[in-house]
């Protein structure tokens, strides 16, 4: 039984009046907010891991200027989350000390090695493309800074996916059958991983429910993963690609791509910490914070010696 509260919020859910960080909102909200949000957040940053290893090895200058590019970004897309998440009464070093401690998730497919240039390819493709498919409806959901956050976010997207899809198309119609053969490696090896990203099925989604009536989540984890199966498949077909599915098929009458069952069992072994690169992942984020120490020591340095100076 809602509170009068709890009703009068509802209402304005339901109305579409976005909910700013100064509004009463029920503990449950700010709570589930703050669970993905934050999650959010750390996987732009940890999704930076798996591309950072190739800006090295990149095969031009032109290509490691646009990695260098995606990555940058998806540093400010990481920023930009902590930053609407703390609008919701946490640190940043709370959050990140959860993520560090593996109490809090990030997305399973950062836990995939990159093992050949292509991946780099399929990963703006595939991941990049799943995230804008994401990202687009929660620029309307319901918490104000949230779905701001999300506008600019997306515009960079679109740039990371079209990088991908360019890079991919360079080799599948332009190169070698060697580098065509590498693509299609790798998207044996991102195909599955990347459904997995829209999280379980809707039967088996304990948050669904709430945050839909809560307008956070307004299309199912199903419904999501579906547009990317129907948006994807003619692109593959394009670079002369295979989806590795031997059940995917276009049903006429319903206007979609019926295609195979998920590995579940590899999904939640995934969000578990047992995929194939979660240690290291999550090493090399610990390091990476312990490094900086420095940093944030001599700005705080800074600002007290600023504060005293103004304060005499
Ligand atoms: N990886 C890791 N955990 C996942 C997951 C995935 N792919 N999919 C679901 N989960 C987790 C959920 O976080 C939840 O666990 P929790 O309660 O401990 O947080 C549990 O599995 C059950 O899933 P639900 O469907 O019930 O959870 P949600 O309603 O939160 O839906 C979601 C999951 C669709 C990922 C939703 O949280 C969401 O839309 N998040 C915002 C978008 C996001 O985080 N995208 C991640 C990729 S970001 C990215 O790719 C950046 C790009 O620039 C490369």
């Amino acid at each position: 039984q809602l509170t009068g509260d709890e009703q009068a919020f509802q209402q304005r859910i339901d109305e579409g009046i976005r909910i700013e960080p100064k509004d009463w909102m029920p503990e449950p909200y700010r709570k589930t907010l703050i669970r993905q949000i934050s999650q959010h957040a750390h996987s732009e940053i940890v999704g930076m891991l798996p591309e950072g290893n190739w800006i090295t090895r990149a095969p031009t200058l032109k290509r490691k200027a646009i990695l260098l590019a995606k990555v940058q970004d998806e540093a400010g897309h990481g920023l930009y989350l902590y930053s609407a998440a703390e609008t919701l009464g946490v640190s940043r070093d709370e959050l990140v000390g959860d993520l560090h401690s593996g109490k809090a998730k990030y997305s399973s497919i950062f836990n995939y090695p990159t093992l050949t240039w292509a991946d780099i390819g399929m990963i703006g493709w595939l991941v990049d493309g799943s995230a804008i498919i994401n990202q687009i409806p929660l620029c309307r959901c319901s918490y104000g800074p949230y779905a701001r956050a999300m506008v600019r976010v997306c515009k960079e997207e679109s740039f990371h996916q079209r990088q991908g899809y360019d890079l991919l198309i360079q080799m599948c119609l332009h190169g070698t059958q060697a580098q065509k053969d590498m693509c299609q490696e790798a998207l044996n090896r991102w195909w599955w991983p990347a459904l997995m990203m829209f999280g379980p099925s809707d039967a088996d989604s304990p948050n669904s429910a709430q945050s839909m009536q809560w307008r956070i989540k307004l299309f199912s984890n199903d419904e999501l993963r579906q547009k990317m199966v129907d948006q994807t498949v003619p692109q593959a077909e394009y670079l002369g690609l295979k989806v590795p599915d031997p059940d995917l098929k276009w049903n006429k009458d319903q206007g979609h791509y019926d295609f195979g069952e998920i590995d579940w069992d590899e999904f939640y072994a995934v969000i578990k910490g047992n995929g194939p690169c979660n240690r290291e992942r999550l090493a090399a984020r610990v390091n990476a914070h312990k490094e900086g120490q420095w940093v944030r020591e001599a700005f705080s340095a800074y600002a007290n010696k600023h504060e005293s100076e103004q304060a005499v």
